[in-house]
């Protein structure tokens, strides 16, 4: 893989601050390696014995593993229940422990034990009983960052009903699409929800995404801001009306082992979301083992993930890996920045939030507010940070480690995937010394590789593709109704029996390993996932565009943003007004999070003789750095430079 050019900076090294390591669950590199290295080569010995400690069985499993590779399935002849390995279980020995502290953004804050919980778990169950859905049917959730939106998505779990969590900021049509490739019966809303002061509806979005048809029976609105909504008779309920009918108690659906537990829409290297479906004994083992290590858990922890549950990180470590563990859940509904930028600072302090784990955007537009705002609140109770999403730049790293931790706080930055269920690749924070910017070594279980487009080991600190070589049990199972495309995109890339990634790394002289990016056609802004073709596809569905190519342009607070390149049809006209539209439209087909920051019409795109848009070029262009490497496949030469005259009319 020669097209990966890596820097090697000569970073500092953080060995694990000495208190935190004298406490600390792997105390060692020698434990960390011993441990992992055991798990390499008697994988099966590894997950059944981690299985057996971590998961509560209604029937134990016979075989830990069965199919080959990439495609296998886990512990086969087990049944289990997720939300009794999240709620019930810990009724006897800590029903009154907290198990969410939850702040809304005007300042309300809801403390819910488990046993709380559980009951509300139980009676919303019992509500989606009531409504006749059964084992297998998908419900969507389109909610706020409350505690209802963990108890919607609970109470599916234990009906064997798959969920489909759809980020609140998504548009009607992305609930559309989503929810007839889902076929949903249910779509879980509420009336509207907080954001920097101001009241964002969801009900009307999800109304809108109803109109013409639609597999969705019932909209069930939970009551979040007393926004006036309309309700649709006989398809549309209130979830108060529904939870006053129901009993406190619900028995729990008892499901194999490889039953889906939820899907999860991510964007691809096509214009196309793919829900990505995870099963519910794998995935909660892994989201299980991951946090209990990986954040080194203590009992007496509030551990604050700031993820919102429509993403991955959302699912694994705001719901089921912590309160599969027992974990005292911090969360927070609002913008960081509401009302002043010490919002983030000030939960820490109010409820000693003992773990901090947010985004590297986050953390940058925190640290260009100015160290004032952490300095007016006491930190003290932190003892670990987190990082996921995107690579992290030396600089924030510096300053999370120095203003927020103190130096004394050890920073997890841990890299992995919608489709990984799981963190992959993180120090573990008590034996593995961190480097600013890296991810470092492989979790337990875990078997990475860099390697070229044979699939040949590339040497050490060379760029190459990322790759995983041991099936692990919260990897994806397939993509739902498209398991052609699973095994395209993630088994066939790279030869050999293994998982590829989408991402370019490095490993280092240590072992380390260095997040490079997508090699792919995805974008990451803000730590989201977006395609490029998803956006292209968009553009193009405007009436006046004829061409569209999407590229990254590096950001220094959202990491990239979305650069696009527009061809119009022959009677349409560039200006200022149409570029507002095209702004406009892609929101409308996507949502607030795809909206471009640069909109430039060319004449023509850059493409290869072979028709091929040469979005390298473009990517130099956007970046307005001089164009590397080979142009010789280009058909057009003169292309290049109405493009560029058209950029540089256009910064004018
Ligand atoms: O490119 C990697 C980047 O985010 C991608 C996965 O995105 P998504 O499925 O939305 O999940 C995000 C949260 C798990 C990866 O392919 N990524 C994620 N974490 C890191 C990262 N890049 C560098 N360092 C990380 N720690």
């Amino acid at each position: 893989m020669t097209s990966i050019t890596t820097m090697q900076p000569k970073g500092q090294v953080f060995p694990p601050p000495t208190a935190f390591q004298s406490q600390a669950l792997i105390q060692s590199v020698a434990a960390y390696e011993a441990l992992w290295n055991y798990a390499k080569d008697n994988p099966e010995a590894f997950w059944g014995g981690q299985a057996t400690s971590l998961l509560t069985w209604d029937m134990p499993w016979g075989v830990v593993r069965t199919g080959t590779g990439m495609q296998s399935q886990w512990f086969t002849g087990g049944y289990l229940n997720a939300s009794v390995n999240c709620l019930d279980r810990h009724l006897e020995t800590q029903g009154d422990k907290l198990a969410l502290i939850a702040e809304g953004e005007p300042g309300e804050v809801w403390r819910l034990t488990y046993r709380d919980l559980h009951r509300e778990v139980c009676k919303l169950a019992n509500g989606l009983r009531s409504l006749g859905l059964q084992q297998g049917d998908v419900v969507a959730i389109y909610m706020p960052m409350v505690p209802e939106l963990v108890i919607a998505v609970l109470a599916c779990a234990r009906l064997g009903l798959m969920h489909s969590v759809i980020f609140a900021g998504f548009s009607a049509e992305a609930i559309r699409s989503r929810n007839a490739d889902a076929q949903a019966k249910l779509i879980i809303t509420a009336d509207g929800l907080y954001r920097r002061g101001a009241v964002i509806p969801l009900k009307e979005t999800v109304d809108h995404s109803l109109e013409g048809a639609s597999s969705v029976e019932h909209v069930l609105v939970y009551q979040r801001t007393g926004a006036s909504v309309s309700m649709h008779p006989g398809r549309d309920l209130w979830w108060h009306d529904l939870m006053a009918m129901q009993s406190e108690t619900c028995a729990p659906v008892s499901v194999p082992a490889e039953h889906p537990l939820f899907l999860l829409y991510t964007s691809g290297s096509t214009g196309t979301p793919k829900g990505i479906v995870h099963t519910t004994a794998g995935y909660l083992l892994g989201t299980a083992l991951s946090h209990r290590y990986i954040f080194d858990l203590k009992p007496t922890d509030r551990y604050w993930c700031t993820a919102d549950a429509g993403w991955i990180t959302g699912h694994s470590y705001v719901i089921y890996g912590p309160l599969c563990n027992g974990t005292t859940v911090v969360m927070y509904e609002g913008a960081p920045n509401f009302p002043d930028w010490a919002r983030f600072w000030k939960i820490i302090e109010t409820h000693g939030v003992t773990q901090f784990y947010t985004a590297p955007t986050a953390i940058r537009s925190l640290m260009q507010q100015g160290d004032a705002w952490p300095e007016k609140h006491d930190l003290s109770s932190l003892r670990l940070l987190g990082t996921v999403g995107e690579p992290i730049n030396p600089k924030a790293w510096m300053w999370f480690h120095e203003k927020i931790g103190k130096t004394r706080c050890p920073i997890v930055d841990t890299w992995w995937q919608t489709e990984t269920g799981a963190i992959m690749i993180a120090p573990l924070p008590g034996a593995i010394s961190t480097k600013p910017g890296c991810a470092t070594r492989p979790f337990f279980g875990i078997v990475p590789d860099v390697v070229d487009h044979h699939g040949v080991p590339v040497g050490e600190n060379q760029g190459g593709l990322l790759v995983v070589r041991q099936p692990w049990p919260s990897m994806l199972r397939t993509i739902h109704g498209d398991h052609d495309r699973f095994l395209s995109q993630y088994c066939q890339v790279v030869p050999g029996d293994v998982y590829f990634t989408g991402d370019g790394a490095r490993r280092d002289a240590d072992g380390d390993y260095w997040i490079l990016g997508r090699v792919d056609d995805v974008l990451n802004v803000a730590g989201h996932r977006l395609s490029t073709m998803e956006i292209e596809s968009a553009l193009v569905s405007h009436p006046t565009v004829a061409e569209a190519a999407v590229v990254g342009k590096p950001d220094e607070v959202r990491g990239e943003a979305i650069c696009c390149f527009v061809t119009l049809k022959a009677t349409e006209h560039a200006g200022g007004e149409l570029k507002k539209q095209l702004q406009f439209h892609v929101v409308a087909q996507i949502g607030a999070l795809a909206r471009p920051q640069e909109i430039r019409f060319v004449q023509a795109l850059p493409k290869t003789r072979s028709g091929k848009i040469m979005r390298r070029l473009l990517r130099d262009l956007a970046a307005d750095r001089p164009i590397a490497g080979d142009v010789s496949t280009l058909e057009d030469l003169a292309t290049l430079d109405t493009i560029r005259a058209a950029s540089t009319e256009d910064d004018t």
